[in-house]
């Protein structure tokens, strides 16, 4: 591992370093999660990098020129590494585990923000914009189809310098199929925990094509993720390597969907950054990443956080609002939290959404994701499973499917702004997770199935932007009265 590169507790109590080569992440108390840490100033100095993000999108036209030659243009051809030197963790590019993961894009959607209220935008200058200022950063156009890639790319080349020989993970579906698609890329076994019947067709279908051991368990994710980790941690004697968002370099991957937004704005911080909560990975990364290029002088502001539960998962919600806990400068109150997680299970609460990637009980980055909200002054927020799927078909509508978890990002920025707490002319930049064909039956199902339908124990409510298909006889003249 590069000697700039740490692992410490994120206790602020805790300052001690710990070896980057580390597999076990948690803290040596059992319970505390970690951070990657650098002596930045070594890194860069060593990797003459002098904070210039104007690099970052050179690399972008020249890894795209030359993507099959040397590994360092595959390095340029990722939307992961071609900002490399904000995640320094990485020896040599033949460390690196890439599929050019990444080119993603930050789409202004005018008319999609304007139908949601947003009005001509403030600039950062103090000028104003004769457009509204929302932005889509359409993370489904990763090769697995969702922002997981990101943390994958990063986590797995830890594992190959570590030298992993095996990696698992549990999941609502993603992280499966992502984890899969990299374990063949590394030639590496890949198992994945699902929970059985928990999990859309098109991610399932993902783990089992990538050739990923697909182990359906009779349970939901809390209890894949308790196996998993039991595998991972308390039998270090296996050598599996664990591939969840407990892994701190999952989430240094991830920190690289901020970068790209910040490219394509020029380096200016929108204003809000508003994303569906499940684990609470992303919104940590975020925030790791505006509190470290803050740090490193290349921003001069940190944007505000809005994190997007879905009602029928709403743990985040709960702990924030309504039992008003705080990061407290790494003191929150773990107490009330085991608290709330008791009384869930005392009275059977779990966690039901149309949204199943984010349908999760225990957020196993929660402390994290209070420290997030801390950082960017965040707010929490629940949208019910008929606002996520009437938000994912106005998403479709205006030209980026997206699949129902991703949706709640859209749904939630219009709750914010009917509440005035985002005002219509501020820049906000909703992250779409997770690529429509993840879940084509949520989406069949609203848009078919004319009455409240049933998946599962969830129920689908019917849509105000259904588009039904219209059955029609094998006739021209029919054909042609029906398309009006
Ligand atoms: N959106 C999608 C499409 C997801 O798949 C997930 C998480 C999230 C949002 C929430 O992100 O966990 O960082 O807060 N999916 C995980 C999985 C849990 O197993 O695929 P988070």
């Amino acid at each position: 591992m590069n000697p700039w590169t740490h692992l410490r507790s994120i206790d602020p109590a805790d300052s001690g370093l710990l070896p980057a080569d580390r597999t076990s992440f948690l803290a040596d108390d059992g319970h505390t999660l970690l951070d990657v840490v650098y002596d930045w100033e070594r890194a860069h100095r060593e990797l003459g990098f002098g904070r210039d993000p104007s690099i970052f999108a050179k690399r972008l036209a020249l890894g795209a020129a030359c993507a099959t030659g040397s590994s360092e243009a595959m390095l340029d051809a990722s939307g992961v590494w071609r900002f490399r030197e904000l995640l320094p963790f990485v020896r040599a590019p033949q460390d690196t585990v890439t599929v050019g993961e990444g080119k993603t894009i930050l789409q202004r959607n005018d008319a999609l923000a304007r139908l949601l209220g947003f009005e001509p935008c403030r600039m950062p200058d103090g000028s104003r914009s004769d457009r509204p200022g929302l932005f889509l950063q359409y993370e489904g156009l990763n090769p697995s189809g969702s922002f997981k890639d990101n943390g994958m790319t990063a986590a797995f080349s830890h594992a190959r310098m570590v030298g992993a020989k095996k990696v698992v993970c549990a999941s609502t579906g993603n992280t499966s199929a992502s984890l899969a698609l990299y374990a063949s890329a590394a030639g590496v076994p890949g198992f994945v925990l699902v929970g059985s019947g928990k999990i859309a067709m098109g991610k399932l279908a993902q783990a089992l094509d990538y050739g990923a051991r697909t182990l359906q368990v009779d349970g939901d994710f809390d209890a894949c993720l308790a196996r998993v980790r039991e595998l991972s941690t308390d039998r270090p004697e296996l050598g599996v390597y664990l591939m969840n968002s407990i892994n701190p370099f999952r989430l240094e991957g991830q920190k690289t969907i901020m970068f790209r937004v910040l490219d394509a704005l020029g380096w200016q911080p929108p204003d809000w950054v508003v994303v569906p909560g499940g684990n609470l990975g992303n919104c940590s990364a975020f925030a790791k990443a505006f509190l470290e290029l803050h740090e490193l002088g290349m921003i001069d502001r940190i944007p505000r956080l809005a994190v997007i539960n879905a009602s029928g998962a709403r743990t985040l919600d709960r702990i924030y609002n309504e039992l008003g806990i705080r990061w407290n400068h790494g003191r929150c109150d773990n107490k009330a939290i085991r608290g709330e997680y008791s009384r869930m299970d005392a009275a059977g609460e779990r966690a039901a959404t149309v949204a199943t990637a984010i349908q999760i009980n225990r957020p196993v980055n929660l402390p994290k994701a209070l420290r997030a909200l801390d950082v960017m002054d965040g707010v929490v927020r629940s949208v019910d499973d008929h606002c996520i799927m009437e938000h994912k078909a106005l998403v479709g509508r205006h030209g980026f499917g997206c699949e129902p978890a991703s949706a709640a990002s859209v749904a939630g920025a219009r709750r914010l702004l009917e509440e005035g707490i985002i005002k219509p002319d501020e820049r906000v930049v909703c992250i779409l997770t997770g690529h429509a064909l993840k879940d084509p039956d949520a989406t069949v199902r609203y848009h078919a199935i004319h009455r409240h339908g049933r998946a599962g124990d969830v129920s689908i409510p019917l849509g105000c932007s259904s588009n039904r298909p219209v059955p029609v006889a094998d006739d021209v003249e029919a054909i042609l009265r029906e398309m009006g």
